[in-house]
């Protein structure tokens, strides 16, 4: 039977094994939940890169540059990382560099694997209908924070395992307790959440609508996949 198995921070990942597996990276505050409604407003691709001069440099090649540092937008970039500075039809066909403080830094920890993709509650069913669409296992890999673990990312996992239950066998206890903790949560999600110590750092910078956004189940029926260096949107549960 396939497994699904949870790495609750990238500090973690040298313990998990997951070349031959397809990998659902996952920051739901707030990069991936950023990228999937960048790619639903129809941006070409999404080129994550380790530190703003990587991305400062992409920009001379005629890239968008977007991002992050300590939650605050960077300066000289054309775009922070709200999802609501993405909702924007002028970067229809635009390639994006994209570099924020943990969930481009978790892409790129795991570009060994056989696939990769976005997980945001945004895109939450489109994600499981993918995953069991493959013949593969799953690894979902949190984001967390500077290699701590978050509230956010983990009831993410869990609602995704969830969702994936019947068809795939729990590899390990992160992902028995990150389902035990979202079915716990999912009542008020909103209210679980706001305990947590990104949404209360993010609220320091007024930036309350995006937890709301970023909770949102399925708003999108996309899926963003990892390929040579670069994320591109795919449109359906297609087998890679
Ligand atoms: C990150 O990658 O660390 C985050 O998305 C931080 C943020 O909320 O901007």
């Amino acid at each position: 039977m396939r497994t699904i198995s949870t790495c609750l921070s990238p500090q973690l990942l040298p313990l998990h094994s997951f070349e031959d597996k397809t990998v659902v990276v996952v920051d739901i505050l707030r990069a991936t939940s950023s990228m999937i409604t960048a790619f639903a407003y129809d941006v070409a691709s999404i080129t994550p890169v380790p530190t703003l001069a990587d991305c400062r440099m992409l920009k001379e090649q005629g890239y968008i540059t977007a991002g992050e540092r300590g939650g605050q937008k960077v300066s000289g970039f054309d775009l922070g990382n709200s999802p609501y500075e993405f909702m924007d039809h002028q970067l229809n066909g635009k390639d994006l560099a994209f570099t924020t403080t943990n969930g481009s830094q978790a892409i790129l920890s795991v570009t060994d694997a056989h696939t990769i993709v976005l997980g945001s509650f945004l895109n939450l069913s489109a994600t499981a209908d993918f995953l069991l669409a493959q013949n593969g296992s799953v690894l979902i890999l949190c984001a967390g924070w500077k290699g701590k673990f978050n509230i956010e990312d983990t009831l993410y996992a869990g609602a995704l395992a969830d969702l994936l239950q019947n068809e795939f066998a729990f590899e390990d206890d992160a992902t028995l307790a990150s389902q035990s903790l979202y079915q716990f949560a999912a009542p008020d999600l909103m209210g679980f959440l706001k305990k947590g110590s990104h949404p209360r750092r993010l609220a320091g910078f007024e930036n309350h609508q995006d937890m709301e956004f970023c909770i949102q189940r399925d708003k999108f029926q996309l899926n963003a996949i990892f390929r040579e260096g670069k994320l591109f949107r795919l449109e359906q549960t297609s087998i890679i």
